[in-house]
């Protein structure tokens, strides 16, 4: 009835995180402005709910692109960049999926669910990427699609330019820079996009992260190609509007960025005075940090009431890992006093 190799999957896990201090899913911590709480409400509450919702999207899209000086038809738009990821996934050649690793576990996810070979690039001690090493395995597998996160979860690093260019410029098949921490990081790659290159995007990081919006920029055929294989209304009616609202206020969203880059330097900083913790340095929301014993401080900061993400079990770069997320400034002391508390 269910395919033997969905059966063998293991279900995302999402940790219960109540009661907590939520620092492990890059969330944005800061809430909407009680203003703009109450006009959005408006704007979802006048709502044509009993009809659906506009397919094409022109308008939300022609606003997303002009954002990057790009038009209407170089923007595609997914349930989250998750769902993207899964678009790109059924529409690219036939070939294996290249990835680094470590890197976002929904590339080789979604590839497995799809039935599409997944090969894996290890990056070096320092989280770096070896673009030659990387065009040779694409070289080798005859891969169909391969993507680089820019900058990179859960290792928080940005690869050099040079790196992304010379990859961009050798690899044969579609190849997605993936800037999901696009609003911490020092610089885009919209620049390079081509006909088989394309840059993804989410709103999820910047504090929309239950609005679940995510989009595609690219060259439009390949933007058209793609498309053909978006679910029809793959945008509520609710999604659409809160996206055109919150589009026009975007000013709040990269004001409330820049106060998390800020606070990521401070942590940083913090943690870089602690001799038993190891800092990776981030342009993401959030900071790689390795420990003594990933799994006893993950405990221990759990009972002091602080939720980070443990990647001990992934293992190899990542052995005695643990990635945090940004909070509030209060959060961020909490979480560094927990922290000593559970080092000492
Ligand atoms: C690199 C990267 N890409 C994409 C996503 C998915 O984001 P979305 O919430 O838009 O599906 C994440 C989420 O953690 C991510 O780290």
């Amino acid at each position: 009835m269910i395919r033997n190799d969905i059966k063998a999957l293991a279900a995302y896990h999402v940790q219960d995180a109540t009661g907590l201090i939520k620092l492990d899913a890059m969330e944005n911590p800061y809430p909407l402005p009680d203003a703009l709480r109450r006009e959005w409400a408006g704007i979802i509450g006048s709502l044509n709910i009993n009809r659906y919702p506009d397919p094409d999207m022109r308008e939300l899209r022609r606003a997303i692109a002009e954002r990057d000086g790009l038009n209407a038809d170089q923007v595609l738009l997914g349930n989250g960049s998750d769902e993207i990821i899964q678009m790109l996934l059924i529409a690219a050649d036939h070939g294996p999926c290249v990835v680094p690793r470590p890197t976002f576990v929904m590339y080789g996810m979604i590839s497995r669910w799809l039935k599409r070979p997944v090969a894996a690039v290890p990056l070096d001690g320092d989280f770096s990427l070896n673009a030659e090493a990387f065009l040779r395995v694409c070289a080798r597998e005859k891969a169909g699609i391969a993507f680089l996160a820019c900058p990179n979860n859960p290792t928080g690093n940005m690869w050099p330019r040079d790196t992304i260019r010379h990859i961009a410029d050798n690899f044969r098949g579609l190849l997605v820079i993936d800037e999901a921490y696009r609003p911490f990081a020092d610089e885009t790659h919209v620049d390079m996009i081509a006909p088989h290159v394309i840059v993804l995007r989410t709103y999820s990081k910047l504090g929309l992260a239950g609005l679940r919006l995510g989009y595609a920029l690219g060259h439009p055929d390949t933007i058209g190609e793609i498309n053909k294989v978006r679910l029809p209304y793959n945008i509520s009616s609710a999604g659409q509007a809160s996206a055109a609202f919150f589009v026009e206020h975007f000013g709040i969203f990269e004001e409330q960025a820049e106060k998390i880059r800020h606070e990521r330097d401070r942590l940083a900083t913090a943690l870089a005075a602690m001799e038993a913790v190891e800092t990776y340095p981030s342009q993401a929301n959030f900071l790689l940090l390795r420990v003594p014993d990933a799994d006893a401080v993950f405990g221990s900061l759990m009972q002091r009431g602080v939720l980070v993400k443990n990647l001990h079990p992934e293992g190899g770069l990542l052995e005695n890992c643990l990635r945090v997320t940004i909070g509030l400034p209060e959060e961020n002391d909490r979480f560094l006093n927990a922290l000593k508390e559970a080092l000492a």
